[in-house]
């Protein structure tokens, strides 16, 4: 695999440090009497994994970071730690191939998402239905733009190191339905003088709020805001179970009107020849539960009927 971060690595770190004054406190806020294990991904440098270190003394904390660029820094910051240095296990892996604990307390992926294609952001929201402790949590960050738009350039990043400034900036075209493309430029001075220019481009999934609730919902997940609302932080956590619906459909008293199948198709289909109902799940998931209600309701005959069970 192909490291994003092999040239920009050097400016990645010292650069989101500043982001990291402001997302630290929010991040203590949301892991609030969480346990470990804690997994941290795409940890970069290890800001977050430090944080996240402090926030909940004594948990066991995976950082998994696939850049080796990156993964020095990450190395390197624990190392200096040997309260960091015991507890936390740096992994060399995208986190859908890494070999995590089968149980988690808590899931941090910070300013990470957009790396995430749709297809992989369901493999994500698996991991956690699968793997999250009962009471665990994850905490993600969204960052705009939520949808495939011009981003002009502009610069976020100023910082003096010795006798060296250093500049970063970035701009982002739209790449796709899902994807814009971020064209970042770090700029070196030396008194005064530009000393170097690195130019970087990466691909970044969109994703606003809406469509991360959706997607959640469908693995049995929700979402809540968490910190500041400029952070763009949000904890999730399983969906308290839903009452989940056991449905019947006599074909004696159908007249074949097919309102049912209309509203729930999962669930009702009409027999080919004598237009009557045919129930095709008996207990369908909970996400149906609502369409079936409506075909109960709509059903002119009283065929079908709901009954609200606990799952
Ligand atoms: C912008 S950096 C953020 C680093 C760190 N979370 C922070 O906020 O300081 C994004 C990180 O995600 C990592 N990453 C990219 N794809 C990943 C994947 N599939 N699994 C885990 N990490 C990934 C990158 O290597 C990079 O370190
Ligand atoms: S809506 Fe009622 S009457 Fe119409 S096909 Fe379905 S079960 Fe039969």
């Amino acid at each position: 695999m192909t490291d994003q971060y092999e040239r920009s690595a050097e400016f990645v770190d010292i650069m989101l440090a500043a982001h990291w004054s402001a997302l630290g406190p929010g991040l203590v806020e949301a892991l609030h009497g969480s346990v470990g294990p804690i997994v941290d991904v795409g940890a970069g440098g290890g800001h977050g994994t430090r944080v996240i270190a402090q926030a909940v003394p004594d948990a066991e904390v995976v950082a998994v970071e696939p850049s080796p660029a990156l993964r020095s820094v990450l190395l390197a910051r624990v190392n200096e730690s040997p309260e960091l240095r015991d507890r936390v296990t740096v992994l060399p892996d995208g986190l859908l191939h890494a070999e995590l604990p089968p149980q988690v307390g808590a899931v941090v992926a910070m300013n990470v998402i957009g790396h995430f294609a749709p297809a992989e952001r369901h493999m994500l929201w698996d991991l956690l239905t699968r793997r999250l402790l009962p009471a665990g949590r994850a905490v993600v960050n969204l960052q705009p733009p939520a949808a495939p738009v011009q981003v002009p350039q502009a610069r976020f990043s100023d910082l003096r190191i010795g006798r060296r400034r250093y500049e970063g900036w970035g701009r982002a075209e739209p790449a796709g339905p899902d994807q814009i493309t971020w064209h970042m430029t770090y700029r070196t001075f030396q008194d005064g003088h530009l000393t170097e220019e690195t130019a970087v481009k990466y691909a970044w999934w969109v994703l606003g709020e809406d469509r991360l609730k959706a997607e959640l919902g469908e693995h049995g997940l929700r979402l809540d805001p968490t910190g500041p609302a400029e952070l763009g932080m949000y904890v999730i956590t399983r969906a308290p179970e839903q009452p989940g619906v056991a449905v019947t459909a006599d074909a004696r008293v159908c007249v074949g009107a097919g309102q049912c199948v209309l509203a729930a198709p999962e669930v009702f289909d009409q027999d080919a020849e004598t237009g009557l109902v045919v129930l095709l799940d008996e207990a369908p998931p909970t996400p149906l539960a609502d369409a079936v209600r409506r075909a109960a309701h709509r059903c002119p005959s009283g065929a079908v009927t709901v009954r609200n069970e606990v799952r």
